[in-house]
């Protein structure tokens, strides 16, 4: 006998909320139902002007047609193929038109459907790789504190904050940490990359001192976005890739919110001119219309793990949607979008505008630090006494119900809104924060 329940209507229980205050949140929701361009809107109709594209996803405005449709033309083609010893058209044409966009020969991309699984991912090709050259003793991985890398076991392991491993006990073994990079006595109020701190990459020299020949690979956010928009100082990443060539160590960008256009070039790394081993991306590759991930390898990892494997599977790893039809069709349409309108162009063409409003932001009440790179800015503010991330939780509240969406992570606000963004809804933008900074004082 089956039985047929009624759905309650604004049931807010069944949900679990992920990284949300769910009591707090459920005691007073916000509700976003229908997005348009730059916008959202709350079920009632309020417009809410978008500052963070969505979680930094959404880089070519929200409901493009064009991604839209090519997502139902896919759906009703052919909804789904499996890629395990089986292939389909779209899955090998975004892969090149993706290897196309990386730098260098970081040519060889291999998919998944998030940005915690292209992590996790590069972490095991790291491994295979050097499994692949007989140098198996390299197991061990370098994070950096202050990195977010997802959720995953790995992802976790290798990411530098306390509070997404502290529940759970068990991370992997064998990882270490650098230092952060985050030094507001000398950096305060820097535009574009900081001037200090290109030193603490050689803090890696030490790891190596310690544990030899064992490290198989280093992964950092070339931009740090979740925990608050630490911007790399001038040189860091030049001295980060040294070391790691040197000692025969593998270096991966993780670029899930650096990639695709946000930083004004198509990946950070050829913003920043850093190429490293292997690039993870995931929430612009398809506009975040269809969950998608990659992890883009130079083609010599690649070489070691395929072409030097024995006849059959060449790396016992991939997801049942890995290269999923729909999230390909919106791949392919978001890339399509991005060359059409130069998304990475109008960043360059922006940035200085942004860069000038966000700086406006300082001398106001408890704000300890602006920061900024391409189409990003980072707000930091004095914690309220006793009671740290208040105010920025608060400030974001107000934002909201004054129709602005910002990120806040600790006592930093974090600002990245759609890359088709124009200049009246910057200013609204700051127009906004900067009346909700004076008014949580
Ligand atoms: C740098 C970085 N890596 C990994 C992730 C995890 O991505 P996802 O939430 O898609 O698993 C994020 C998410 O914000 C991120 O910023």
């Amino acid at each position: 006998m089956s039985v047929v329940t009624a759905s309650r209507p604004n049931d807010l229980e069944s949900f679990w909320m992920p990284f949300t205050a769910n009591r707090r949140f459920k005691g007073a929701p916000r509700l976003l139902a229908k997005a348009s361009g730059v916008h959202y809107f709350t079920p009632e109709g309020r417009q809410v002007l978008d500052g963070t594209a969505g979680l930094w996803c959404v880089n070519a405005g929200h409901c493009r047609p064009e991604i839209t449709e090519a997502i139902q033309a896919q759906a009703a083609e052919m909804d789904f193929a499996p890629t395990f010893q089986m292939g389909h058209p779209l899955a090998f044409e975004l892969a090149a038109r993706v290897a196309e966009l990386a730098p260098a020969d970081l040519d060889r991309v291999f998919f998944c459907n998030s940005g915690s699984e292209a992590v996790d991912t590069a972490l095991k090709i790291a491994l295979a790789y050097h499994r692949a050259r007989g140098q198996g003793q390299r197991t061990r991985f370098v994070g950096r504190e202050r990195g977010y890398h997802g959720v995953g076991f790995g992802g976790m392991s290798v990411g530098g904050i306390g509070a997404n491993k502290k529940q759970f006990g068990a991370t992997l073994p064998n990882v270490s940490h650098l230092p952060h990079t985050h030094m507001l006595d000398k950096n305060a109020f820097a535009r574009g990359q900081p001037e200090h701190g290109a030193e603490l990459a050689d803090h890696l020299e030490r790891l190596v001192g310690l544990h030899m020949d064992t490290i198989a690979a280093v992964i950092v956010e070339p931009m740090a976005g979740s925990t608050g928009v630490l911007i790399p100082p001038r040189g860091y990443l030049e001295r980060l890739r040294a070391i790691c060539d040197k000692h025969g160590i593998l270096l991966i960008f993780d670029e899930v919110i650096t990639g695709f256009g946000r930083l004004g070039a198509n990946f950070a790394s050829e913003r920043f001119n850093v190429i490293p081993d292997m690039i993870t991306c995931a929430k612009g590759i398809t506009n975040a219309a269809v969950p998608m991930g990659a992890v883009i390898c130079r083609e010599h990892l690649y070489d070691a793990v395929v072409n030097g494997a024995p006849d059959g599977i060449e790396l016992f790893h991939g997801y049942t949607y890995s290269a999923h039809p729909l999230a390909c069709a919106a791949g392919l349409a978001t890339l399509d979008v991005h060359r059409k309108e130069d998304l990475s162009g109008r960043v360059r063409a922006l940035e200085s505008y942004w860069e000038d409003c966000a700086h406006a932001l300082r001398g106001l009440p408890n704000v300890i630090d602006v920061r900024n790179i391409g189409l990003v800015a980072g707000v930091e503010l004095a914690p309220m006494p006793g009671k740290a991330t208040e105010r920025a939780y608060q400030i974001f509240v107000r934002c909201f119900e004054k129709g602005l969406l910002t990120r806040v992570t600790g006592d930093i606000v974090a600002l990245s809104p759609p890359l088709t963004i124009e200049k009246p809804q910057i200013d609204e933008i700051f127009a906004i924060l900067s009346e909700a900074i004076r008014a949580v004082d």
